[in-house]
């Protein structure tokens, strides 16, 4: 930044009007300036200088990146360059997983190499089982694999090495590798069934849904329209650059903590319900609806702000999700094998009304990912506490894509907000008898 700098192509004029001062700060590429050169702004010399102010950072970009491209207003979704709905119809997860993870689709050798890798990483260390069976019948599912993935970081010491490229890569494996392990295992537990280990023949969704539906020494065939269904969902949720849980990834990965504590601490942001715990919340509130006769009065409910409308709105996208329509066409294939889930008749009507209704279509708020996903999980047998778990696995993918870019990014500093500080100046203590 420069102050009182002549006009120029790529700069951004700022007066202070409480000085009078003019300066002039560089426009980078996409309308950005660095929030560092408004830090000269001041009044006195002594001044902390200009900040900006963005709770729940609605404006501020906190890095570069080369993973995901959104554009909310146009509902384009494209990983590495690639629009969704063509990795959705020609890929599949663990082929969208190297891309987001190197950048390029991979050569058939690329390809057989990394599957190999992930498939003979799945086993957890018998130990997770006693961990486990410590959790309550009821448990959470999302609560017991948390829990899971924070106990692998003790199991891998070596993962600590952040600044180490080869461990880097080792435990990015095993987490893809291991998540649908601790998750069969957790809904094992809560149905009170024998973990079924991993099964090495089976593909990467096919051997999640066999450790999880898989009954006795009956051999288990899912039906192939389920396990595409599965994967689809699988590459629709590998990753959605910035959003909440991927940040607490990059911000706990900016301290340099190994891979399996900030993926944690990214799973349990993404448990909120305002975040990947919509889905869950969405099939929570459609049971509660019951029937189409009751939406106008839990419309109403919604528009007099007593709740929101669970799986609708978005902070990036102002249009349709554009995974939301490519889940609804997978849900007709789903509901064609399975039969149609009753609850859908309430989701379209719910869907209609917010089309045409003021309150919503002022808002831009659309079906989001999370609006029909529970009820094609739920067709498929899941319980609902598991539907959080079901974004997770995938997402895996994209925050360990995203914390790679943080680690090879040498702008990267600790993640380190500040504040605005309204509280108390310096006061003396007072002892405890002589307050009033
Ligand atoms: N139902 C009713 N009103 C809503 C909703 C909703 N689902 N979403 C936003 N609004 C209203 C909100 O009240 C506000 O109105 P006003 O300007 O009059 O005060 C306006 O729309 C803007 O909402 P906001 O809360 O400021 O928007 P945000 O960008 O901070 O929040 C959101 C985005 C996704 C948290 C929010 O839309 C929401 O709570 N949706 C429901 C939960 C949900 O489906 N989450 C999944 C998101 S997609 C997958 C993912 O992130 O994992």
């Amino acid at each position: 930044m420069t102050e009182n700098a002549s006009e120029g192509a790529n700069t951004l004029s700022i007066r202070d009007n409480r000085t009078g001062r003019d300066y002039e700060v560089d426009i980078l590429d996409g309308d950005v300036i660095r929030a560092m050169d408004l830090r000269q702004i001041k009044v006195n010399e002594d001044d902390f200088g200009m900040m900006t102010y963005d709770p729940g950072y609605t404006n501020t970009a906190s890095t570069r990146s080369t993973i995901t491209y959104i554009d909310g207003g146009k509902g384009i979704l494209r990983y590495r360059g690639y629009p969704i709905d063509q990795l959705a119809e020609h890929s599949s997860h663990l082929e969208v997983a190297y891309l987001l993870l190197n950048g390029e689709l991979p050569t058939r050798s690329e390809f057989d190499d990394f599957v190999h890798e992930v498939t003979f990483h799945t086993y957890v260390h018998e130990n997770i089982k006693e961990l486990f069976s410590g959790f309550r019948y009821d448990a959470h599912a999302m609560g017991m694999v948390m829990s899971g993935v924070a106990a692998l970081s003790s199991f891998y010491p070596e993962a600590k090495s952040v600044d180490d490229p080869d461990a880097r890569s080792q435990q990015i494996i095993r987490l893809i590798a291991k998540m649908p392990t601790l998750a069969a295992y957790a809904y094992r537990h809560h149905r009170g069934l024998p973990y079924v280990y991993p099964e090495n023949e089976l593909g990467y969704t096919a051997n999640f849904l066999n450790m999880l539906f898989s009954v006795g020494s009956r051999e288990y065939n899912p039906n192939p329209v389920l396990e595409k269904a599965l994967d689809i969902l699988f590459i629709l949720h590998a990753d959605h650059e910035q959003n909440c849980s991927a940040t607490t990834m990059r911000v706990i990965g900016s301290a340099n903590a190994d891979p399996y504590s900030a993926l944690a601490g990214a799973m349990g942001a993404l448990y909120g319900p305002l975040h990947g715990g919509a889905n869950e919340a969405v099939l929570r509130m459609l049971t509660r609806i019951g029937s189409v006769e009751n939406i106008p009065a839990f419309m109403e409910g919604v528009k007099r702000r007593e709740e929101r409308l669970m799986g609708f709105g978005h902070r990036v996208y102002k249009a349709y999700d554009p995974r939301a329509s490519i889940i609804k066409r997978t849900a007709d294939e789903v509901f064609e094998v399975t039969g149609r889930n009753p609850l859908l008749d309430i989701a379209l009507e719910l869907e209609r009304i917010a089309l045409n209704e003021d309150f919503f279509v002022e808002r831009n708020l659309y079906p989001n990912v999370d609006f029909y996903s529970g009820l094609i999980y739920q067709a498929m047998g899941f319980p609902v506490e598991m539907f959080p778990v079901l974004f997770a696995i995938p997402r895996t993918v994209g925050w360990l894509a995203q914390w790679e870019e943080l680690l090879n990014d040498p702008e990267q500093r600790i993640a380190r907000p500040r504040q605005v500080f309204e509280g108390a100046s310096e006061r003396d203590f007072v002892l405890m008898d002589d307050r009033t």
